[in-house]
């Protein structure tokens, strides 16, 4: 039973979420970082009942611009910050941030109390809810970033391709093409922390939820922390399958197309985007 409390709601479900992030082995140290676009009204409401006193901090630049984000609220990890550390000093790993000057500028509403700034993936974070908000019709709100160990090795094992790699994952458990029927999506070994990285990601996050760093890590997005967990916890399971596989030797049969196009039409109903790759 979880018995972390916090006065915004909203740090009291991320708390957790990082938290269990690091137990899992994704997120080492500062690996790793989270953004949440919050409700505008509700996260307002909750600083003014809460921090009465607490003014906005001066804007500073955003490292893209997003006009498309002017004046969301984000709940964002600080850069540097561990999430080993989200339970006991929550005030300092998250820092409550708004967009401004029509998406140029961000200042800093609550929190980042060591003097932390947004996570230097912050870009990438910025593009992934622009281009996931439009996508999803604004369901999907939060951005997961982690160093999972499996689903790194295969980016040393398998060739750097999005249709192989989907494949790859889909063909080791039923649940792969129901959970992330819209696949994994391959980026490029690029420096970390940049606008390059960032942009190459905002390519392949126009068609998936869930990005692949090659040699880095996964980046996902989704609509609260149940989900975003389950969207990782899935794909990295498979990860795990399919590297257990790869060690043996390689596959004898694998779940073929003809029960993925059967999968596809029995569970429908249940899956974010029509499968691709199933030709
Ligand atoms: P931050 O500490 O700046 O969030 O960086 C961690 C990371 O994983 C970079 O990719
Ligand atoms: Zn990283």
């Amino acid at each position: 039973m979880n018995s972390f409390t916090h006065p915004i709601s909203f740090v009291k479900e991320a708390a957790p979420l990082a938290h269990m992030c690091w137990s899992m082995g994704w997120n080492e140290a500062n690996g790793g970082n989270f953004s949440w676009r919050l409700p505008r009204d509700e996260i307002t409401a909750i600083l003014a009942r809460h921090y009465p006193d607490l003014a906005p901090a001066e804007p500073v630049a955003m490292p893209i611009d997003a006009p498309d984000l002017e004046g969301e609220i984000f709940l964002v990890t600080g850069s540097g910050q561990f999430f080993r550390h989200a339970l006991e000093k929550p005030n300092q790993v998250f820092g409550i941030v708004q967009t401004v000057q029509g998406g140029t500028a961000w200042r800093k509403l609550w929190g980042f109390s060591s003097g932390a700034q947004p996570t230097s993936e912050f870009a990438t974070h910025l593009a992934a809810h622009a281009i996931r908000k439009r996508v999803s019709g604004g369901r999907e709100r939060m951005i997961l970033h982690c160093h999972p160990p499996e689903f790194i090795a295969l980016s040393f094992l398998m060739p750097l391709e999005s249709r192989a790699l989907t494949r790859a994952l889909w063909e080791k458990m039923p649940e792969c093409i129901v959970i992330f029927p819209d696949g994994v999506r391959v980026v490029p070994l690029l420096l970390p922390g940049t606008v390059e990285i960032a942009e190459a990601s905002a390519a392949e996050l126009e068609r998936s939820r869930v990005i692949s760093w090659s040699h880095h890590g996964i980046f996902a997005s989704e609509e609260n922390p149940d989900k975003i967990f389950a969207l990782v916890e899935t794909v990295e399971k498979a990860s795990a399958i399919h590297r257990r596989v790869l060690s043996a030797g390689g596959a004898r049969q694998v779940i073929d197309t003809k029960m993925l196009c059967q999968l596809t039409e029995k569970f429908g109903a249940l899956m974010v985007a029509k499968p691709e790759f199933l030709d």
